[in-house]
C-alpha cells in the first residue's frame, strides 16, 4: 500500500479519528508515514495564522516531522466547502499546488494518507471536487460513515458515486459518533454487508475518552476495529 485517500459520507463523521489512528499505528509499525489534509476550512484564527486542528493532529499523529505547510496548503477560517470559503477570502484554489506538493510527499514516505474535507463531490475550486482530486492522487478510497440513522443510504451513495467515477473503494468502516447503541446503529452493519461488495473494514466503537483528540485513543478505537494487515494487503 502507498497510500489512501480518506473520504466520508459528510463532514464531522470521524475521518480525521480515524486518518489519525491509522497513521500512528502504521508509523507504530515502523512506516515513514506522510499525511495530508490538502485544505482545511473551519480553521481557527491565532493572531495573524489560521490553524488547522485536523492538519495538527494529523502530523502530530506521525511524529511531527512534516511542516505543517506541506500537510495542508490552503487554510480558510470560514467553516464552508472549500470553493466557497476562498472566494470569501478573495482567494482560489490550484488543484496543481496540492498536487505537486503531494508527489514530494509521497516520493519521501513509504505510506502517505490523505484527508478529504467533507464528501467527494465537495468542490474544491469550480468544478474540480474532492473526488477529482482523489482520483489524480491516485490512491484507492476509504470511505468513513458515521454509524447512525441514514448511513446505509449516504454510504451506498458514496460507493455508487466512486463506482461511477472509477475510484477504487478499498473499505467503508462505520464509526460510532455517540456512547449509546440505537436500533440503527445496530443494523446499519448487517444491512450494509446485504447492500454492496465492497468490504466493510470495521465498526469503530465511540470512544468516551477521546475529548483531548489523542493519537494514542484514536489509534487504540480503530486497531480494535480494523486490521491494519487487511488494510495493508488490499490498499
Ligand atoms: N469513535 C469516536 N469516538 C469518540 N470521538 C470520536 C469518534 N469519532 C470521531 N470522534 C470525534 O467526533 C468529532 C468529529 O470527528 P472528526 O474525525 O473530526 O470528523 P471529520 O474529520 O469527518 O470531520 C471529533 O471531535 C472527533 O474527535
Ligand atoms: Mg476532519
Amino acid at each position: 500500500m502507498h497510500g489512501l485517500f480518506v473520504t466520508g459520507t459528510d463532514t464531522g463523521v470521524g475521518k480525521t479519528f480515524v486518518t489519525t489512528g491509522l497513521a500512528r499505528l502504521l508509523s507504530d509499525r515502523g512506516f515513514h508515514v506522510g499525511v495530508m489534509k490538502p485544505v482545511e476550512t473551519g480553521c481557527h484564527r491565532c493572531g495573524d495564522d489560521l490553524v488547522p486542528a485536523d492538519a495538527v493532529q494529523l502530523a502530530t499523529a506521525v511524529g511531527g516531522h512534516q511542516k505543517l505547510s506541506s500537510v495542508c496548503l490552503y487554510r480558510f477560517e470560514a467553516p464552508l466547502a472549500p470553493d466557497t470559503a476562498a472566494r470569501q477570502e478573495g482567494r482560489s484554489i490550484d488543484p496543481a499546488v496540492i498536487l505537486n506538493s503531494f508527489r514530494k510527499i509521497a516520493a519521501s514516505h513509504d505510506i502517505v494518507l490523505v484527508e478529504g474535507a467533507g464528501g467527494l463531490l465537495v468542490p474544491i475550486w469550480e468544478r474540480y471536487t474532492m473526488a477529482d482530486l482523489a482520483s489524480d492522487i491516485g490512491f484507492p478510497l476509504l470511505v468513513v460513515a458515521a454509524s447512525r440513522l441514514g448511513a446505509v443510504s449516504h454510504t451506498l451513495l458514496t460507493l455508487e458515486y466512486a463506482r461511477f467515477r472509477g475510484l477504487p473503494v478499498v473499505a467503508y468502516v462505520l464509526n460510532q459518533l455517540s456512547s449509546g447503541i440505537d436500533a440503527a446503529m445496530s443494523t446499519n452493519a448487517d444491512l450494509l454487508a446485504r447492500s454492496t461488495e465492497v468490504p466493510c473494514a470495521g465498526v469503530i466503537e465511540w470512544s468516551p475518552t477521546e475529548g483531548n483528540r489523542g493519537a494514542a485513543t484514536a489509534a487504540s478505537a480503530v486497531s480494535r476495529a480494523i486490521s491494519v494487515d487487511g488494510l495493508l494487503s488490499t490498499g
